[in-house]
């Protein structure tokens, strides 16, 4: 059967597939996850020390903090560079909540940055713009996957004497001229949220840096202000509980040693999205696609285009039984508890959260599937495009 009659055999494509990466990584974990189920040690240990430290070794960083969530890691990060009252934090303004979310709950104030009309990431330009006398920080989002320019961006940061930290929740891997996510800021920030390209059993997230006493301060900030060589009931500072388990630490091992596969396949199949979809763009169908620079490795966490008429081209995709996404609807500064930061109009963001769309990708997807959500997708765009010019001569 060649693709285009077995894309007709398709009928249904989801959005994601996280049983078929769990099934995958099981029979390699289990003896380990039932030991430890067992064993009943379940928060830190030897588990959560050896991910730490593959997790460290993979981004080029010299430590990795496991953490509770992907937010904790960006909120702990900021309060541990002592970022917070009368600080400004620069975050792009396409985002998700948290990035953003976090700089609020560390006390300090948001500053939105535009984004590329190409890439839909922060520029050196658009963050030169977002900087004032009081900014300390500016939250990298290497956003869909792929990093935006970070010699610019570094150096810009450099230039104006801020912290930079790095949003790799959406960038397991990815890279920028050779070098990984997590290597560039003085911290970078993961999530192991379940859709996740490395992803866990639940909630769960990490810092990776190279500075130790950060990494330190992070570590004890996470488990309720101790410190090493303590005893447990000594508490130096103020913190909270963010402490990564024992059996999520197993599985993300697990997972880790399969990474780079998965996103070489996540990376196929973008590459076979974007020949199908290519002479489709430049047809005046109203499709963009989201570029990829040249220097990144894009591992295609999300793959986004943009469309006109996107809810009726949604519409149309669900009746094929497509699951697509939306990342994200609403810039940050146009969510309600983020607007009074909000102190300009960010004319790309804005335009751009209006036609965003996220077609299924994950490593299990099959060509075919791609093949039926493109045919699908043209013939979308085009019944969008009739509707709209029906509605027009009316
Ligand atoms: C860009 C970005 N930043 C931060 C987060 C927060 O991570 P978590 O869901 O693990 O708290 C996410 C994940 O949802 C994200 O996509």
């Amino acid at each position: 059967m060649n693709h285009q009659s077995a894309a007709r055999a398709v009928t249904a494509v989801p959005f994601t597939d996280l049983s078929a990466m769990a099934g995958e990584v099981w029979p390699e974990i289990e003896q380990e996850y039932l030991a430890c189920l067992l064993d009943g040690a379940y928060i830190g240990g030897p588990a959560v020390t050896a991910f730490e430290r593959k997790w460290a070794d993979y981004c080029g960083a010299d430590q990795a903090v496991g953490l509770a969530s992907g937010t904790d890691a960006l909120e702990l990060c900021l309060t541990a560079l002592g970022v917070g009252a009368g600080d400004e934090v620069v975050v792009p303004a396409n985002t998700f909540i948290a990035t953003a979310a976090a700089v609020v709950r560390a006390g300090a104030t948001p500053r939105f940055a535009d984004v590329s009309d190409d890439t839909l990431l922060m520029t050196s330009r658009t963050l030169a713009e977002a900087i004032t006398p009081r900014t300390r920080a500016v939250i990298i989002v290497h956003l869909y996957g792929q990093m935006p320019d970070m010699t610019d961006l570094v150096a810009a940061a450099k230039q104006a004497g801020i912290a930079v930290i790095e949003d790799a929740a959406q960038a397991h891997g990815a890279e920028w001229a050779g070098r990984r996510a997590g290597s560039f800021g003085a911290a970078a920030c993961f999530s192991f949220y379940p859709a996740k390209n490395l992803g866990a059993f639940g909630d769960a997230g990490a810092v990776v840096t190279s500075r130790p006493e950060l990494a330190d301060q992070i570590r004890s900030l996470a488990n309720h202000g101790r410190s090493r060589g303590h005893s447990h009931y000594e508490h130096d500072r103020i913190g909270t509980n963010s402490r990564l388990d024992a059996l999520q630490a197993i599985l993300l091992s697990g997972k880790l040693a399969r990474l780079d596969a998965w996103t070489e396949l996540r990376i196929a199949l973008a590459a076979q999205y974007r020949k199908l979809l290519a002479s489709y763009e430049v047809s005046g169908t109203g499709l963009k696609l989201t570029a990829t620079a040249p220097l990144a490795r894009h591992v295609n966490h999300l793959f986004v285009v943009r469309v006109s008429r996107r809810d009726s081209v949604r519409a149309e995709l669900a009746k094929r039984g497509i699951q697509t996404g939306v990342h994200y609807p609403v810039p940050c500064h146009k969510q309600p508890p983020l607007r009074r930061f909000a102190e300009h109009p960010l004319p790309v963001a804005e335009q751009a959260a209006g036609e965003i769309l996220s077609l299924p990708i994950f490593p299990h997807m099959t060509d075919c599937q791609v093949d039926y959500v493109c045919e699908s997708l043209t013939e979308a765009l085009r019944a969008a495009a009739i509707r709209s010019e029906t509605a027009n001569v009316q």
